[in-house]
């Protein structure tokens, strides 16, 4: 399963690339706004220390604002993808897009029919948001496991990135049922990397070690 961080934090993305933990980026609007820096200055930024793909929200309405828009955004870098919403028109610019060779990854998708649909308009990923359906009570990863079966089923190659992550449990299923991607916040990637056993043991190691004479 490839690694996706879900932020637009530059210290965050240095720090989990510098471990190697990170197969591309994805952001939106939302993330953006937090660092309190210009657009096109963090786009640049991220896109400069990592060498994978980088999603990039559009955030025109309209599917003819939607692929000129695309089309700007994805002249910052060739590894941009398009981020496009799940709606009529979104689909109508992401079949324009895969048209024309740009990868669109349509984004805040919660229904495993608007996942079929992106598919068949040339998705060239689809975000099924799990923490965000959890946190109406529904079942954000069986969400997951339909959009697998239906892809699976026809044979489409549009990848699944599990977003809207919230804990690692959602890491853990996401790889459990073969998602190709899973894009999470720096947090828990950190969260990833914890065991209380394996605390406790350092521990012990180092105090045995400190009975060692060292000669
Ligand atoms: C994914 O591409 C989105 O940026 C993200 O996962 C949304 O997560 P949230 O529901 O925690 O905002």
């Amino acid at each position: 399963m490839k690694i996706f961080i879900d932020t637009a934090n530059l210290e965050e993305i240095k720090e989990a690339n510098s471990l190697g933990l990170v197969d591309g980026v994805t952001t939106n609007p939302s993330l953006i706004a937090k660092e309190g820096k210009g657009f096109r200055e963090i786009i640049d930024e991220i896109c400069a220390i990592v060498n994978g793909p980088v999603s990039v929200e559009a955030v025109s309405t309209g599917s003819a604002a939607l692929v000129k828009e695309a089309r700007e955004i994805t002249r910052i870098h060739p590894n941009i993808v398009v981020k496009i919403p799940l709606t009529w028109d979104g689909l109508k610019a992401t079949k324009q897009l895969s048209g024309e060779g740009i990868k669109v990854n349509m984004t805040l998708v919660f229904s495993p029919n608007q996942a079929l649909l992106a598919a068949k308009a040339g998705a060239f990923y689809v975000s099924p948001f799990v923490g965000r359906l959890d946190d109406c009570s529904h079942d954000g990863m069986e969400l997951v496991e339909q959009i697998l079966t239906i892809y699976d089923n026809y044979e489409f190659a549009t990848e699944v990135i599990v977003a809207s992550i919230r804990n690692p449990l959602h890491v853990l299923d996401a790889a459990l049922m073969g998602a190709d991607i899973a894009t999470m916040p720096f947090s828990v990637m950190k969260q990833l990397v914890k065991h209380p056993l394996t605390d406790v043991g350092i521990e012990r190691f180092l105090a045995d070690w400190k009975k060692v004479p060292k000669k």
